[in-house]
């Protein structure tokens, strides 16, 4: 019967080269028809009101609020003015309380504002800032935003593990300046932009050649440049750098070639946004542990493979982190011990035989390959889209990639980028580079809140 699990989850899984290529075309038709109207897409290719990328040349101190990954952080950014200098850059992470996630919107900005509260007095102790200036901040916010300008936008939904219903619909920034307001804190907000946006700004800082910033972590999104009259829905004023950098939300995107098993199934309806990030639940790190565990559950109750145990652990809701799954699948020991000590310590299934042991990595391997080759598609699509995939442009191009999933499990970035060379042929390799972008949207975010600063010396 275990047998049978299996063969049934890798043909399931399966991801020829000739669904990743029909995945990447209908990638590609998606951006198209987000660009072209309002509702055009699923991919609901955003709007940033970011219309000029960093120059090298952005100058003074910065306060950054990193908010919708694993961590929330607070940094603060000193730019040097002059050719790519990062003069200093001091951040700290804070777990945010899950009862948070959920909870009311004057809650979650209360606490962000208090743990920034509490950094800018850190860092400011001992020092007088008496010269008059408000303290700048640039806010990365990981979820869909509308924006108006590049510092304001009202929230379109809530994705990875947030719901607070009452915050939908409301300028995040006004939201934000509230809280701030209340705790005494003379800050303004000169950007608000999205982690995507931001590690293409942080990246493109130090390369030119950068078209696009991508995130694989607890969610998946990218962003890129787009030609600002290749945006038929855009009904403002064009900007004169005739660029605009679109926040795509691809979390959301779905097509028919996606490989939909079961599981993922099971996991879309029990979810906190049924129907919805389908592409994100099949590619990112918050949904990989889930599905692995869900591949286990059945496992054990279709077959005598783990023996009599307690299902309560393999029962619980993403109980089962990509972390675990990244050790368990990355366990090079002859015996496989770190995957006996996993499934014993997360998931209280103990005296595992070696075959059964092989078998949980083949699952993870089976799970997370899909995983890294459907998030490739994604990346051949945008290529795709802006003809750089070799047929047409074959000038460097390259994408920075952050975002826990693509920084730790090499596995998974490994896996990416050979099937993202397998879909543009080996020449690509020459001219398509994927790299780590660290800390892209920290950087990139007081990057932007630099340029659009209300002290800026003007050009
Ligand atoms: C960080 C970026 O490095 O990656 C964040 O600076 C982003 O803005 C994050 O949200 C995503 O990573 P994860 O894995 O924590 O979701
Ligand atoms: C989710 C969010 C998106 C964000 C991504 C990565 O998909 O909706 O805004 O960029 O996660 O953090």
């Amino acid at each position: 019967a275990e047998q049978q699990v299996v063969a049934d989850l890798r043909e399931k899984c399966a991801t020829p080269p000739s669904l990743l290529r029909d995945v990447a075309a209908a990638m590609a038709d998606e951006m198209c028809a987000g660009l072209e109207m309002e509702g055009g897409s699923r991919v609901k290719m955003l709007l940033s009101y970011v219309d000029k990328l960093p120059t090298g040349r952005e100058e003074g101190l910065f306060y950054g609020l990193d908010l919708g990954g694993t961590n929330f952080r607070v940094l603060k950014v000193q730019l040097g003015g002059n050719d790519k200098h990062v003069i200093s850059r001091e951040s700290r992470e804070v777990a945010i309380p899950p009862h948070l996630m959920s909870g009311s919107s004057s809650e979650l900005f209360g606490f962000i504002a208090s743990e920034l509260a509490k950094f800018v007095a850190d860092e400011e102790k001992g020092t007088s800032l008496s010269n008059g200036k408000t303290r700048e901040l640039g806010f990365t916010f990981s979820f869909p935003v509308r924006q108006r300008s590049v510092a304001s936008g009202t929230l379109v939904k809530w994705t990875k593990a947030f719901s607070i219903e009452d915050a939908v619909g409301k300028d995040v920034v006004a939201e934000l300046q509230t809280a701030m307001q209340k705790q005494g804190l003379d800050m303004h907000v000169a950007a608000l932009i999205n982690d995507a946006v931001g590690t293409l700004a942080g990246a493109r800082y130090y390369d030119e050649d950068v078209v696009a910033g991508v995130i694989f972590g607890t969610g998946t999104n990218a962003a890129y440049v787009e030609k600002a009259n290749a945006i038929p829905k855009w009904e403002g004023e064009l900007p004169s750098s005739g660029q605009m950098v679109i926040n795509m939300e691809w979390g959301n995107f779905y097509s028919c070639h996606l490989p939909v098993t079961e599981y993922d199934q099971a996991l879309d309806n029990e979810s906190l946004n049924p129907g919805e990030q389908i592409y994100e639940k099949l590619t990112s790190g918050m949904y990989l542990g889930e599905i692995v565990r869900r591949v286990l559950l059945k496992l054990s109750l279709q077959s005598a493979i783990f023996g009599e145990i307690d299902h309560t652990k393999l029962k619980t809701h993403f109980h089962l982190r990509t972390p675990h799954i990244s050790a368990m699948h990355h366990d090079d020991t002859p015996d496989l011990k770190t995957v006996e000590e996993k499934l014993k310590e997360i998931l209280e299934i103990a005296g595992t035989s070696l075959e059964t042991r092989k078998m949980v990595v083949e699952i993870c391997d089976i799970v997370a390959r899909r995983v890294a080759r459907l998030a490739a598609a994604g990346l051949a699509g945008i290529l795709k889209k802006l003809g750089r995939d070799g047929s047409v442009d074959k000038r460097r191009s390259v994408i920075a990639i952050d975002g826990g999933l693509f920084e730790h499990y090499s596995k998974f970035s490994k896996c990416l980028e050979t099937t993202l060379n397998e879909l543009l042929g080996e020449e690509s390799s020459k001219f398509i580079v994927v790299k780590h972008a660290d800390d892209g949207s920290g950087i990139g975010a007081a990057l932007i809140a630099a340029s659009q600063s209300q002290y800026r010396n003007v050009e």
